[in-house]
């Protein structure tokens, strides 16, 4: 039975240029948020009948879920969430600098909500300039202290680590910052150039630069070891927590768990099948319920090589003593040259127990994934 729950919440004050998750304008979209939580209501009861009696994470991401007026989530909550949560359930909520109402957090609280990801980006304005994010650094700095203030959530701080300017002197202030409100939870992310984005066009046309690829491992390099002194464990390629405080949401799609998605746009998996949301709000909306949509069967190679790819990216990487597939096992022995081989080189270590990355063969992941799953 599925545990985990996810809810895409689609709508932004403005499109950064950089993203390219789904989301719409809330100045355009206000008068349909009524009706897109309706059908979030329709489509959980749809797909009701997977669900575990009590969920193990719930997770609002968008979009700006903190957007949206309270009462809808008071909606949800009272139609469908409530029986499924227990006082273990972690349940997290994306939100924006900037986007706080008056005793938003309270009712938050009082509904469940249990952990905050801020998407901070940066402490650095002239780079909060450079994402063309709406909100100040004086917002976001308001906004977690808020948060800190209210005492009922756990903290994540979003950043992308790699603006064309970045440099050691703006990332020992990222870092300050990070001390400074105790965050629980930090994802750093470098900047990708997604195809469809604005951000991609004008680096195509020649009027931004990205960072050198060298420079920018040597920039994560030292995030990871200033987060290390600070008592941060880095537990997957960009994700780091103190005491413990893994996200579980994210933490079962690694281990390659069955998850609920709903909302525009959001994916699924259980057991051997794959589906996903349209991603438009209006089609959405009009979609057949019934029907998963988009779904693929996924082949029992497609399950072993997901399952690795996945698993590889946790710093403890693959339990061959916990796996439930024994495939995996299989396969990963049918590879042992190859992981001698690499291990030999310091990207991996290999034995009859596990098989993880170095932090060597984490800095150029995607060439050493491919090379054993070749
Ligand atoms: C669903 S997104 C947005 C969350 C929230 N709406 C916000 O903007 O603060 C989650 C995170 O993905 C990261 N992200 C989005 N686009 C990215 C990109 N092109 N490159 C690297 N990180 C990105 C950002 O750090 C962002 O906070
Ligand atoms: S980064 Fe966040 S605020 Fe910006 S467009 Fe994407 S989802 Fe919306």
């Amino acid at each position: 039975m599925i545990k985990h729950l996810y809810l895409h919440i689609p709508f932004c004050l403005r499109k950064c240029h950089y993203c390219d998750f789904y989301s719409v304008s809330y100045k355009n979209y206000q008068q349909r948020i009524a009706e897109y939580f309706k059908r979030i209501i329709t489509e959980f009861k749809t797909y009701q009948n997977l669900l575990a009696d009590k969920l193990e994470s719930i997770y609002f991401g968008g979009g700006t879920p903190s957007l949206v007026d309270i009462k809808y989530y008071k909606l949800l909550f009272e139609n469908c969430l409530e029986k499924y949560i227990n006082e273990q359930t972690e349940i997290s909520m994306e939100m924006n600098p900037a986007t706080l109402k008056a005793n938003y957090l309270d009712e938050l609280a009082a509904l469940g909500v249990n952990r905050i990801s801020v998407g901070c980006q940066s402490f650095n304005q002239d780079e909060l300039n450079f994402f063309q994010r709406v909100h100040s650094l004086t917002d976001t700095i308001n906004t977690l202290e808020m948060i800190k203030n209210n005492g009922n959530f756990l903290l994540n701080i979003d950043l992308i680590i790699s603006p064309p300017n970045h440099n050691f002197t703006r990332a020992k202030n990222n870092l300050n910052f990070i001390n400074k409100f105790s965050a629980d939870h930090v994802s750093l992310y470098l900047l990708t150039f997604y195809e469809e984005t604005s951000l991609y066009q004008s680096w195509q046309r020649g009027e931004i630069k990205k960072l050198d690829d060298d420079f920018e491992m040597d920039l994560l390099e030292y995030y990871i070891a200033a987060l290390a002194r600070n008592d941060y464990q880095r537990y997957e390629i960009s994700n780091f927590c103190k005491t413990s405080n893994y996200c579980k949401h994210n933490l079962n799609v690694w281990n390659y768990g069955d998850y609920l998605g709903l909302g525009a746009s959001a994916h699924s998996k259980y057991k051997s099948e794959r589906w996903h949301n349209i991603r438009n709000l209006d089609s959405y909306l009009n979609q057949n319920l019934k029907i998963k949509p988009n779904k693929i069967n996924l082949s029992a190679a497609d399950l072993v090589e997901e399952a690795i790819l996945l698993g590889l990216r946790k710093l403890s990487g693959i339990d061959l003593r916990l796996i439930m597939n024994r495939e995996i096992k299989k396969f990963l022995e049918s590879k042992k040259n190859k992981l001698v081989m690499l291990e030999k080189n310091g990207f991996l270590v290999y034995n009859s127990e596990k098989v993880y990355f170095t932090a060597k063969g984490l800095n150029i992941f995607n060439s050493v994934i491919e090379q054993i799953l070749d």
